[in-house]
């Protein structure tokens, strides 16, 4: 489907976007691309993100390099971003999407299970964070973008971990936004709601589970990660110019409904 944005309104953009190899991510990818941004997406593994960055590129006649990191390691990320700088020559926006998950009942979970979940989504986005801040910064216009969730607006079954990294990533949002808006810098965070065209979604509510939860959402459907790249498009956008420290929530309503999970 044709872009609601201007073909061109990212154009002269630079993303750095941490898992943007797969899912959500890779799309929010794929949109900035499409729009005139350059990006680095990063990944794990060297051979996956310089795959998908090689595939982004073909499919958008944009500029897409791939660079393999983990976001656990500051180290890491921070090469990551010196290798955007050193390609492109300049950072304005920092997409937070690396995230691990599985389902798992609080009961079953080991320390190092909830540790590690904890460590990628939220000791991950302040690495990140802290790696892009001097680019950001430098660039006047500079944006983090958190992929957030709304899973910890309530108790969510089988998503302790999940849920609890998730909370911490909302105020990694309002307290960069308050610190670094200053500076030049928004902070925003996208919380999805269920998006059916993704593995995760596939994994956490399979089948039945997912026909289910499908019909208790207002708008009764799932979300594309087309809509959830439109929403980065939008914050990222100089339409957003005065939006910092805001969690949009992009779920069909479903947050807002008394209906559980399950
Ligand atoms: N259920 C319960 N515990 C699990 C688990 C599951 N399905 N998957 C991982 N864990 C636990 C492991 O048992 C381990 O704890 P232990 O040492 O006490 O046994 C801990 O988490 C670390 O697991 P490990 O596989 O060594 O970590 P990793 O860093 O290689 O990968 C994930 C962690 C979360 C990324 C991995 O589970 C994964 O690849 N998930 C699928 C991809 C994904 O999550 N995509 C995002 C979708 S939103």
């Amino acid at each position: 489907m044709t872009s609601v944005f201007r073909d061109d309104i990212l154009r002269g953009h630079v993303a750095l976007i941490t898992g943007g190899g797969t899912g959500i991510c890779r799309g929010i990818a794929r949109a900035y691309l499409a729009h005139g941004a350059r990006v680095c997406v990063v990944s794990r593994r060297q051979e996956v993100i310089e795959a998908a960055a090689k595939d982004l590129s073909e499919e958008t006649g944009g500029e897409a390099i791939g660079v393999a990191a983990d976001v656990r390691q500051p180290e890491a990320i921070a090469a990551a971003v010196a290798a955007t700088l050193e390609r492109f020559g300049r950072l304005d926006t920092l997409v937070n999407g690396a995230a691990g998950n599985f389902l798992a009942p609080a009961a079953g979970l080991s320390s190092n299970g909830f540790r590690t979940v904890v460590d990628i989504d939220l000791c991950g986005t302040f690495n990140a964070s802290k790696a892009a801040f001097e680019a950001l910064q430098a660039a006047g216009q500079g944006l983090i973008l958190n992929i957030s969730a709304t899973l910890h607006y309530h108790g969510t079954p089988l998503q302790i971990h999940a849920s609890a990294a998730k909370a911490g990533v909302d105020a990694v949002t309002r307290n960069l936004a308050v610190e670094w808006g200053p500076l030049g810098i928004r902070v925003n965070a996208i919380a999805p709601g269920p998006i059916g065209d993704t593995e995760g979604m596939k994994r956490l509510a399979p089948g039945e589970l997912g026909q289910r939860l499908a019909a208790q959402i207002p708008l009764r459907r799932y979300g594309t990660i087309a809509e959830i790249a439109d929403a980065a498009v939008f914050l990222r956008s100089r339409a957003a110019s005065y939006v910092t420290g805001a969690i949009l929530v992009v779920d069909g309503g479903q947050a807002v409904t008394t209906v559980g999970f399950v």
